[in-house]
């Protein structure tokens, strides 16, 4: 059996083999790190409490964080959610992609009460990746996974970014899948809510959506009544201090650049797109400031992103992971 082979977290290559063992775990209640477009996720089954309970003792994420369920059809998510029109419009238009719906829970939903965090609704999403929905077809079961990265560090795009966050003794398998080409989590639409609410941005832009839904849709920040559950605000933070929107650079600090004149002088420069295209700058952000988080430098010195199409996504995560760790206490009321 696999957990008598090895105890040890490995990255196994996207083999018949391997997702055959894969889903077995799966089944058997452990977890599997999986591939998507956005970012490498810490899979379990969606339906199973313990397996589920795994996931937020591995990452040691907040309970009251509801997770995001991955299926590998529409299909197969009806019988846990109240369907919609509009619902079926975006699934229609984005999936498999990265989207990800809020929608009202059916009572007869067998999806773990962890994983929802005791809510009504839950968020579903169709992810697109090749080999992780041959495995959530292979496993027969809906997948519920955060990304794959130990609570508030920087989300994984890679294996080893996965490998990496994690002691070497943890049993995981880790299933390679190559880079992420989104780079970022996926955008997160409420539509429980009067108006479709955007709850968190990433590649699908918010005016796509409307444009589908031929209506409006709200900013989360501008409707302060409504509870987020984990929008947590301290995320995706690495471990040196992160400065935003600078104009000038202090020797001993990395510098994040932005297009085609990076600033000077700084220790170390990684741009995440010369030519300033904002979806390859998404695509480059976790893994840039992976790269720049060394205690080689005092700190990382972002240069101004836009904050328009995609760049509303890219400062969202940049902002989250500018705030120190003293600056989290009152997490809970978030
Ligand atoms: O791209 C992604 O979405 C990646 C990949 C792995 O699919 N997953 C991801 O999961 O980013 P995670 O757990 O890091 O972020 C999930 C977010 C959290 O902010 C959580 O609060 C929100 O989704 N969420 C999940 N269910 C929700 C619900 N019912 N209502 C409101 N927010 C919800
Ligand atoms: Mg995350």
């Amino acid at each position: 059996m696999f957990k008598d082979q090895s105890n040890q977290l490995r990255i196994l290559p996207p083999t018949e083999g391997t997702l055959e063992k894969a889903a077995r775990l799966l089944f058997e209640g452990e977890l599997v790190a999986i591939p998507t477009e956005t970012v490498y996720g810490l899979a379990a089954d969606a339906t199973n409490d313990a397996a589920v309970a795994k996931i937020y003792s591995l990452k040691k994420r907040p309970q009251f964080n509801p997770l995001i369920i991955h299926f590998a059809e529409v299909e197969q998510i009806k019988p846990h959610v109240e369907w919609n029109e509009m619902a079926e419009k975006l699934a229609h238009t984005f999936w498999p992609g990265p989207l990800t719906l809020v929608l009202k829970k059916k009572s007869s939903s067998s999806l773990s009460l962890l994983a929802t965090a005791g809510l009504e609704t839950v968020g579903v999403r169709i992810p697109h990746h090749e080999v992780t929905s041959l495995l959530i077809q292979r496993a027969g079961k809906p997948l519920a996974a955060p990304s794959a990265n130990p609570s508030e560090a920087i989300s994984p795009t890679s294996a080893e970014d996965v490998r990496k966050g994690f002691d070497p003794e943890t049993p995981l398998l880790i299933i390679e899948g190559g880079i992420c080409q989104g780079g970022i989590e996926s955008t997160i639409v409420d539509l429980t809510l009067e108006t479709p609410t955007l709850l968190r941005p990433g590649l699908v832009l918010p005016e796509k959506i409307e444009a589908i839904l031929h209506r409006p849709v709200q900013f989360l920040a501008t409707v302060s009544s409504i509870k987020a559950p984990g929008q947590m605000k301290r995320h995706y933070a690495p471990d040196i201090p992160l400065r935003l929107n600078v104009t000038a650079v202090l020797p001993e600090e990395a510098l994040l650049a932005f297009g085609p004149f990076p600033l000077r002088g700084a220790a170390k420069t990684l741009n995440l797109s010369r030519s300033g295209d904002l979806a390859e700058a998404a695509a480059n952000l976790f893994a840039m400031m992976r790269e720049l988080d060394t205690p080689l430098f005092s700190s990382i010195a972002v240069m101004p992103i836009p904050s328009y199409g995609i760049g509303l996504a890219i400062n969202d995560r940049l902002g989250r992971a500018a705030i120190q760790k003293e600056e989290t206490c009152s997490l809970a009321s978030r």
